[in-house]
């Protein structure tokens, strides 16, 4: 409980935005009588959040928007404070779905999702008390907006990606610099003159992107939106397909939010000893199935670094393909999380005081 606590209380002092959002609104109590059904990844900042909420007089459940995502110590804190916890590192598949259906089971009034995994299983299941909800990132509000066209949506959500003070700094910034962290505590590679493949220039490419080329690296972009494409090379970065570059690149970073970017005709052309990383929400970039088809016993030489051996090369991949960051650092730092949670709660907030 200590760690997870010292961790709590390191990741408040940098998150005061919340305190003063609790500190304003902490007259009546706004969250009083809501549950709350959280489903994020599980970091110190996450634990701030939930805690400045509980505070303001909400119940919570709280389960991972990923399930290798999760701070064991954070988890034990949260559950010390009385916060239904349901989540631990490394859940398998099944264990990560029953923990989405453990928050539904509390009756949540108000859902909090980081990819929309709680939002779709409160569609499936038809949870009739959810009021509102939030969601954290752009591949889940792509999700989302996909329901709302096809009029399948049961309760408004705040898309709060799409506010400019959480993806300008939250994507670009945040992720920017804990992508790059990641797979350097992944992989202990050292990135100066490496040459870098990111592929997608959006908030989160251009954020890997810079820090990259800050850590000396020789950075190519690859993007399928001409405009971003123009501003990439405009930005001073060498573009171009990926089929082209493949076999050139020592690493490549999935930063697109679509499936299978890097597939089976890249993977061939690419050299031997190539790295493999997604900063996507998703585990979906990188055509990891390919890769079993060809090694269905890769060796772990790193608590996460897979080697994959076949026509004589070796491809190591990342993580899993899952969220570099999140994975194998500690996801995104404080000042930026603070960002991104204080218009969170304000959100909640905002939904609770509009019920
Ligand atoms: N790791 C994190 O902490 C973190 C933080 C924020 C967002 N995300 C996730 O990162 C992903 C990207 O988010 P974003 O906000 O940058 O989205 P974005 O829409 O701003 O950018 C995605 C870019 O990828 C490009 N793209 C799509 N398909 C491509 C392809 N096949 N090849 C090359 N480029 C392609 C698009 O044209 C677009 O420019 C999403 O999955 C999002 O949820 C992760």
């Amino acid at each position: 409980v200590e760690n997870g606590k010292l961790a709590y209380q390191w990741a408040s002092n940098y998150m005061s935005i919340l305190h003063k959002i609790k500190q304003k609104n902490q007259k009546g109590n706004p969250l009083f009588g809501f549950k709350l059904g959280l489903c994020l990844h599980i970091t110190r900042e996450t634990s701030v959040l939930v805690m400045t909420a509980r505070d303001l007089g909400a119940e919570i459940a709280l389960c991972s928007a990923n399930p290798l995502t999760v701070n064991q110590e954070i988890c034990t804190f949260l559950s010390s404070e009385g916060i239904n916890t349901f989540a631990w590192r490394n859940e398998t598949d099944e264990e990560y779905n029953s923990c989405i259906r453990s928050v539904l089971d509390f009756k949540p009034d108000i859902i909090i999702d980081d990819g929309s995994d709680l939002h779709i299983a409160a569609h499936k299941y038809k949870s009739k008390r959810v009021c509102g909800g939030t969601e954290e990132t752009t591949s889940g509000v792509k999700r989302l907006k996909s329901l709302q066209t096809k009029k399948r949506l049961l309760y408004p959500v705040i898309a709060v990606n799409n506010a400019f003070t959480k993806y300008m700094f939250d994507n670009r910034y945040g992720t920017g610099q804990s992508v790059i962290e990641g797979i350097i505590r992944a992989t202990g590679v050292f990135l100066g003159g490496k040459k870098i493949v990111i592929c997608g220039y959006g908030w989160v490419g251009r954020g890997v992107a810079a820090t990259a080329r800050g850590m000396k690296a020789l950075v190519i972009i690859t993007e399928i939106d001409p405009i971003r494409a123009l501003e990439a090379y405009m930005d001073g970065f060498y573009v171009k397909p990926l089929i082209e570059v493949a076999e050139i690149g020592d690493i490549f970073i999935t930063c697109s939010g679509q499936k299978e970017v890097i597939r089976q005709e890249h993977i061939e052309r690419m050299k031997n000893g190539v790295i493999l990383t997604n900063a996507g929400h998703f585990d979906v970039e990188i055509d990891v199935k390919y890769l079993k088809s060809m090694d269905c016993n890769p060796v772990r030489l790193l608590p996460y670094v897979d080697c994959y051996s076949f026509d004589g090369k070796k491809v190591y991949l990342v993580a899993q393909g899952r969220v570099v960051n999140l994975v194998c650092a500690d996801g995104n730092p404080s000042e930026i999380m603070a960002l991104s949670f204080a218009n969170q709660l304000l959100s909640i907030i905002f939904i609770a005081k509009n019920d």
